[in-house]
């Protein structure tokens, strides 16, 4: 990858504190007191299970979901404040990476900074292909998403975050349907990035192995509720049943349920 320190891109960030933060949906909890702090210029991954609320969590750092009650702040601003947007340069890179099918790779980097008018066309332009460059797509460029792999488009979405020159970035399921080696390319990719830019990192992900490799720190959410908070050596041993479970399930080849599929081959 490209060496990213010396570029404009290095520069501001922001801490994120999480007070008391409850949210419903039609009255039914989907996050329930979650109070934590994401320190300026750390990797705080958060992993949880399938529907325990780690992407409404995240909307709501980049106010795109309002509380019920607590509060969000970026630094001293309250992330449910539209102005909020207009002060901190906040990247989320959404689960499904949200490009746009009729716009090429080059347009679909270059809209935000043009609706923003970051500059004018050509420094877009130098941007856009500064960028490609670091997360290694230049051969991308003016290609629809649609002809790009899984990991590839993964690549594009963090890319369309990055030109923005984010102070605060947000990742949901960055490695989710990728293979393990691409995986690990996105996890690199992520920690390469904060080490030369020093921006604030939040992810959000079930990946264990990505969690532990790059965490300053962790925590596990489930039911809405945060469970454990810490360092990634903390999680290898947890002692609450549940999280061991969650961080290293064991497959029962004697539970009920495989012993039926044993019948339903013979
Ligand atoms: N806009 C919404 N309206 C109603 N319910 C919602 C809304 N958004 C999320 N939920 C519910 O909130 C719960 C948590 O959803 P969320 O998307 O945060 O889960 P998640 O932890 O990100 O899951 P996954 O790992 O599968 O992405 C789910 O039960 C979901 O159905
Ligand atoms: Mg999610």
């Amino acid at each position: 990858m490209a060496d990213y320190s010396s570029s404009p891109f290095a520069g501001k960030t922001f801490g994120v504190t999480i007070d008391k933060l409850n949210k419903s949906f039609d009255g039914v909890p989907v996050l329930r007191d979650v109070s934590l702090e994401v320190r300026p210029g750390e990797i705080f991954v958060i992993m949880g299970p399938s529907g325990s609320g780690k992407s409404v969590l995240l909307k709501h750092v980049a106010g795109l979901e309002l509380p019920t009650s607590g509060r969000v702040r970026i630094g001293d601003y309250d992330a449910a404040d539209p102005q909020t947007r207009d002060r901190v340069h906040l990247a989320l890179v959404f689960q499904a990476g949200a490009l746009f099918n009729s716009m090429t790779v080059y347009d679909n980097l270059a809209l935000y900074p043009r609706e923003h008018r970051l500059c004018n066309e050509a420094g877009i332009r130098e941007r856009v292909l500064r960028t490609l460059q670091i997360l290694s797509l230049e051969k991308a460029v003016d290609k629809f998403p649609g002809e790009l792999s899984g990991g590839m488009k993964k690549r594009v979405a963090i890319a369309r975050a990055l030109v923005m020159e984010p102070e605060l970035l947000l990742y949901d399921e960055p490695t989710s349907e990728l293979d393990p080696v691409m995986s690990a390319t996105i996890t690199e990719i992520i920690a390469t990035l904060r080490e030369q830019t020093a921006v604030t990192t939040l992810v959000v992900s079930h990946d264990r192995d990505l969690a532990l490799a790059i965490a300053d720190r962790m925590a596990v959410i489930m039911d809405g509720r945060i469970h454990a908070i810490g360092k990634p050596g903390e999680f290898k041993n947890p002692a609450d049943p549940a999280i061991a479970n969650f961080l290293n399930p064991t497959i029962d080849l004697k539970h009920p349920r495989f012993q039926q599929l044993e019948n339903d081959h013979e």
